[in-house]
């Protein structure tokens, strides 16, 4: 189908087969490869025996388990934040939320680039819709002088954005937003990987807020399945109260709520991940930095790669190697690599472009 990237298939935690060539796999979001740790898949395979595979109704019916409860719990443990409530995946987390909280807000304010999971959420809160401009805080001031400090929004953004790894400004937004104005953050990318121990994009400001709603995906950093609502006590118990998703779908297969248990344990635990993460960061940021390629300061693990010279504008040359639109969906102007704790010690990878070919041998740290 035109429609999707040619197939890619991960050899092991550090190459992937595109086309029948051994890349090296800069994409993804499987940051700490928990999706092939030996602990993360003896859990699977001891919950599919213990558990077996679904539980066949949702948690409001027959279909409700203790081991929810307990990644429930221990997801609130993780995070620091009073409840949390499991969902099926990351996407429907925002929707979840929306649905829950329809009619509570006078205007969503919407990043203009925010996930397409926050784009289909704006419609359930059925308020107007007011799009602002990519991570900008003068543009919400201003909207929020023209709606009235009397109002109620709630602003919708990705904590750190899958594009290019910058951050939303949420001290900013904070600052400016009505004293009723909530933050609905998706942190599918942030949460694990961000902060000093892994809370996501709330960590890395030192953002602490009971106005925040953090919605994180347990695809990415925790490389296994589902999605949670991260926050206040009486908002988790509105959705598993009132939620027609919620009170509709089938949970999670028990194997990876299994699984999921020992993800967290693992992010939670192993402080070096992160450490891992970052000195690879550092390491490529580095590299690139000696190269035609402006990079951006971010401290996320996503690194945007624009190109300093102008002929390699959008459309007139693709890359070669590993950076095509399977391991990275875009051309040499706007190219992504997502760091992980994955490469070989002495792994080397190129980025291969019509006139400039780089090649580096890198020495990045294999977890
Ligand atoms: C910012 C953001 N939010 C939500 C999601 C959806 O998460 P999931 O894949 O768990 O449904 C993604 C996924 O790719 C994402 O990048």
């Amino acid at each position: 189908m035109k429609s999707l990237a040619p197939p890619l298939r991960q050899i092991d935690r550090t190459y992937v087969l595109y086309q029948s060539r051994k890349l090296t796999y800069f994409g993804g979001c499987d940051y700490f490869r928990l999706s092939s740790h030996p602990t993360v898949l003896a859990a699977i395979q001891s919950g599919l025996k213990k558990y077996g595979l679904t539980v066949a109704a949702s948690r409001k019916t027959t279909g409700n388990h203790p081991l929810y409860e307990k990644l429930e719990e221990q997801l609130a443990d993780f995070f620091d934040v009073p409840d949390a409530v499991l969902l099926s995946n990351g996407y429907v987390t925002n929707l979840v939320v929306a649905q829950t909280l329809a009619g509570t807000f006078s205007h969503v304010l919407l990043d203009e680039r925010a996930h397409a999971s926050l784009v289909d959420a704006a419609v359930f809160f059925d308020c107007p819709i007011v799009r602002f401009p990519y991570r900008n805080a003068v543009a919400v001031t201003r909207i929020v002088q023209r709606i009235g400090q009397q109002s109620r929004p709630v602003l919708l953004t990705d904590g750190m954005f899958s594009h290019d790894g910058e951050l939303a400004p949420i001290n900013a937004y904070l600052r400016v937003l009505p004293r009723d104005a909530a933050i609905l953050l998706d942190d599918a990318h942030g949460a694990g990987t961000l902060g000093k121990t892994g809370k996501g994009t709330v960590e890395q400001p030192g953002v602490r807020s009971n106005r925040i709603i953090q919605t994180i995906s347990l695809s990415k950093a925790f490389g296994v399945y589902g999605g949670a609502v991260l926050g206040q006590r009486s908002l988790c118990n509105r959705i598993r109260e009132r939620s027609r998703f919620f009170g509709g779908n089938t949970p999670l297969p028990l194997p990876l709520v299994n699984a999921a248990l020992r993800a967290v344990q693992i992010v939670k635990s192993d402080k070096s991940l992160r450490l891992r993460l970052e000195r690879n960061l550092r390491y490529v940021k580095g590299e690139l930095c000696r190269t035609e390629f402006a990079i951006a300061d971010t401290p996320s693990p996503i690194i945007s790669v624009v190109p300093r010279r102008s002929h390699y504008s959008r459309g007139k040359s693709t890359p070669g190697s590993f950076v095509t639109r399977a391991v990275l969906p875009a051309v040499i102007s706007d190219l992504r690599f997502r760091a992980s704790t994955a490469w070989n010690s002495l792994a080397t990878w190129c980025v291969l472009c019509p006139n400039t070919p780089v090649a580096m041998g890198s020495r990045l740290e294999a977890s």
